[in-house]
């Protein structure tokens, strides 16, 4: 695991991938870099930035290329993509990517919705992006998506999860993501289901991908924080959404999660004065007002003053 210490969590930075594959609107790569900049000057240490997948699927990610080339490898921060097969895998390292993040899903129908493949059709190209990934020096991580529940198939069996992480980390995937794709889980099943991860595979490098769907996020993010988790992944501002759900919502937010570690001693190294001056600039770039407590809590100390 990156985090060693037992009082500090990494948190991972998903809002230019996440956040932005449901925006309508494209958004122009120069302010993507520009919040991508500001995200690493807040002390974030890994963001995920683009993806490499079709263009005619995401729009948003056609700059995806243009994105990795002008961030370059700052050495303070890992610039990472997620994929969905193996070309998204060649185009990215071709890019200059040194972190990829390909997503398998624990749910045939979400599979089948999200990629166009049966989950064993995504191992396999788990599995070559994986090699490949090694044999270029990459990190390769997996987004295990739908972990907590599938909109069309419901409750995802916490042994399916078991048996699909087996497989992966088999890959020698670093770390796996455990994403709570459409926001059905709750915070005793988010518990037990990290709780027997970790008594499986005790070293396991995992991380939580929470969605706020139902306002159970950040109790979510306690319930796996408490269980050993050591990772989370969050958006800033709270934005995003899985274009291939139905009703998704964003992911919890980054400056209300980084609040809720830090006041309960948690330490996560980053700054939320600049986290929050981060998800004010993702407002004005998506030109609507973004979903967080810690925004809306500025904005009320602005009109009182
Ligand atoms: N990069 C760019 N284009 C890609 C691509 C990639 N990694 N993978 C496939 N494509 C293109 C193909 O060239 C083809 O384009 P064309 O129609 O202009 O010829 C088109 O996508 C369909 O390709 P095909 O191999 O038939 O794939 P498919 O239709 O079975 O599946 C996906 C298409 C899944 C690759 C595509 O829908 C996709 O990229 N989806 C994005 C999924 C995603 O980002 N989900 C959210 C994250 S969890
Ligand atoms: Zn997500």
């Amino acid at each position: 695991m990156t985090v060693q210490h037992s009082d500090s969590i990494l948190i991972r930075e998903v809002g230019l991938r996440d956040g932005l594959q449901a925006e309508q609107r494209f958004i122009p790569t120069e302010q993507k870099v520009e919040l991508a900049r500001s995200l690493a000057a807040a002390g974030l240490q890994e963001i995920e930035v683009t993806s490499f997948v079709s263009p005619r699927a995401v729009p948003q990610f056609q700059d995806a290329k243009e994105v990795i080339k002008i961030l370059g490898h700052p050495g303070n921060v890992s610039y990472s993509a997620l994929v969905v097969n193996l070309r998204g895998a060649e185009d990215a390292i071709a890019a200059g990517v040194k972190e990829l993040q390909f997503v398998v899903s624990a749910s045939e129908t979400h599979s089948q919705k999200n990629v166009r493949m049966s989950i064993s059709e995504a191992l396999a190209h788990g599995a070559k992006i994986a090699a490949l990934a090694k044999q270029n020096g990459v990190k390769i991580r997996t987004a295990l998506a739908t972990s907590f529940g599938c909109p069309y198939e419901g409750f995802v069996p916490y042994d399916t999860v078991y048996t699909l992480m087996e497989k992966l980390f088999a890959m020698g995937i670093d770390r796996i993501s455990l994403g709570d794709t459409a926001g059905l889980g709750n915070p005793k099943q988010v518990s037990e289901l990290c709780r027997g991860i970790l008594s499986r595979f005790p070293d396991a490098p995992c991380s939580l991908h929470l969605h706020d769907t139902r306002g159970v996020g950040l109790a979510c993010v306690l319930a796996g924080v408490w269980s050993g988790i050591r990772v989370i992944e969050s958006s800033i501002g709270g934005i995003g959404g899985c274009p291939f759900i139905p009703n998704a919502t964003g992911n919890i937010a980054t400056e209300d999660v980084v609040y809720m570690l830090e006041s309960m001693g948690l330490a996560t190294n980053l700054d939320q004065e600049k986290l929050l001056a981060s998800a004010v600039f993702a407002e004005k770039i998506l030109g609507r007002s973004l979903n967080s407590k810690q925004l809306a809590l500025l904005k009320s100390r602005h009109c009182n003053n």
